[in-house]
């Protein structure tokens, strides 16, 4: 690979001249500050609350639930973890299930009245973990990220994938083997999902989250219905009706909650699916339909947000104010999604610089936000910036580009970035995320997610041997 390393980057200066050396237009600032006067310490009000800081978490599941959908104790470990953090946006914690079906994998969390109690305490122990550090939690802002998985669907086994789809899609359907139309949610289906969103909206109410996250992001069934150019009836077609699904669930939970406030974790662009090339370079895949991808130039290779931004015109309409952006999808366009140097098993070595991954993203939400003012933008995907994430995230909030700046991975490697940058302490090398994509390595291999190269934690566990074989075996 011809691009260096992030870590290879001594200081600020050789970040910066490399920029410039590869034309990359990334905003940074040399100096981070921190105190009350740091951009990043800035409050932020919604819906008649203060968001304390301009740091978010950003969902992330750990494989780690019970068979039945609850949390253990890995989960709630994580959980606590974002407490710690320092942010005051929590966005969903992770992905929920609204039913069994829809569930990523057989441990994640569905939410059901009998799995109540135990996700109502995982918020508990958030709040109590970032009390004990912070001295206050009023100023938090916590919500759920409800999911059905659509596509991604693999409710009972972790090897076995059950999809279920809402249109026919020649490349993607190859890779879950959906042969037919069996696999494809009729309209009655997707009304009935609608319901079971509803109810699960309440319950999150019920249990004291603040907003529920209606997601829509990483081809999981919600994105996966923006593209339903080909599908039939009332839910596929025009952009009318393929956004008929959020239309319905925001005015159902508005006319069955009484405070719940809503949000939408999006993916604002895709690329048509990519898979390895000769040289295990990604490259995009032969019979890929770019008529079939959100946000998307005609050929499927560039950003298009002309219909991401009349899709956000309706969120507005609806009432809806924050909004967590994200950009395609780990399964078949992992380089706009999470960009790293080192692709998991089942990925591609980047086709680009990631730093160029990261920049799109950023230039996509601040494009959205010059657009629609009035809502507030989360920026993802900035873990790979590594050394030098502090000093983008401040540039990118002085200059108005994004609302909060979102933490995925760098949070799993290094989870007090957020209070070590705003109280100005010594930052910790040694814990900086150099995008080894074991957490996502693990789970496609059948193993919980965690940060095994660099978290103490996971590093002694016996899923830290399992990983290594698995990885050897890939080879
Ligand atoms: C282990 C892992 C689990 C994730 N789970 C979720 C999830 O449940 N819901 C979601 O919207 N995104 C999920 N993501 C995506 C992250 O929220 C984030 O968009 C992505 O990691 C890019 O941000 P980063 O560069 O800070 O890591 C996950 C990412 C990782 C690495
Ligand atoms: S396993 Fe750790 S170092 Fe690797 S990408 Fe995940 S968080 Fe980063």
């Amino acid at each position: 690979m011809s691009y260096p390393r992030i870590a290879g980057l001594k200081n600020y200066d050789a970040f910066t001249a490399h920029l410039q050396e590869s034309g990359i237009d990334l905003p940074s600032e040399a100096v981070v500050q921190s105190g009350a006067d740091s951009p990043l310490a800035e409050s932020l009000q919604v819906h008649g609350q203060t968001i304390g800081n301009r740091f978010c978490i950003l969902p992330m599941e750990g494989w780690d639930g019970t068979s039945d959908g609850k949390p253990t104790d890995l989960t709630r470990r994580r959980w606590r973890n974002f407490g710690l953090s320092g942010a005051k946006w929590m966005w969903g914690g992770e992905a929920v299930a609204v039913r069994h079906d829809g569930r990523a994998n057989p441990n994640q969390l569905v939410l059901n009245e009998a799995n109540l109690a135990d996700i109502a305490s995982l918020r508990q122990e958030l709040i109590d973990t970032h009390e004990e550090h912070f001295d206050r939690s009023d100023d938090l802002m916590i919500g759920l990220q409800l999911t059905h998985s659509g596509r991604y669907a693999r409710p009972n086994e972790k090897k076995k994938a059950e999809p279920r789809t809402v249109q026919r899609n020649v490349v993607l359907d190859r890779r879950v083997g959906v042969t037919d139309d069996s696999a494809m949610f009729s309209d009655e289906e997707l009304d009935r999902l609608i319901a079971d969103f509803i109810d699960a909206a309440c319950l999150v109410e019920k249990i004291g989250f603040t907003f529920v996250d209606v997601k829509h992001c990483h081809g999981y069934l919600g994105h996966e219905l923006l593209s339903g150019v080909d599908r039939q009836g009332k839910y596929g077609g025009s952009f009318e009706n393929r956004t008929r699904f959020l239309r319905d669930i925001v005015q159902g939970i508005r006319g069955a909650t009484r405070n719940l406030q809503i949000g939408v974790r999006l993916s604002v662009f895709d690329f048509v699916p990519h898979c390895p090339g000769p040289d295990q370079v990604g490259v995009p895949e032969p019979d890929s339909e770019p008529n079939k991808v959100f946000g998307a130039t005609p050929d499927g290779l560039g950003v298009d947000l002309t219909e991401p931004s009349r899709f956000v015109r309706l969120m507005h309409d609806l009432g809806i104010r924050m909004v967590c952006t994200t950009a395609g999808s780990p399964y078949y366009t992992p380089h706009l999604q999470r960009p790293a140097y080192f692709p998991p098993s089942d990925g591609y070595h980047p086709p680009e610089d990631p730093l160029v991954g990261v920049a799109r993203q950023i230039a996509a939400v601040a494009e959205l936000k010059r657009q629609h003012r009035e809502i507030l933008f989360i920026g993802s995907g900035y873990t790979y910036l590594q050394d030098y994430l502090p000093h983008v995230a401040q540039a990118v909030v002085r200059g108005g580009l994004a609302d909060s700046i979102g933490l995925g991975r760098m949070v799993l490697s290094y989870p007090d970035l957020p209070a070590d940058v705003i109280a100005g302490r010594v930052w910790q090398r040694k814990k900086v995320c150099r995008t080894f994509s074991d957490c996502t390595t693990a789970p496609r291999q059948g193993i919980i997610s965690g940060c095994y190269p660099l978290d103490p934690f996971y590093k002694k566990r016996e899923e830290h041997d399992w990983l290594k074989a698995a990885k050897k075996a890939v080879v």
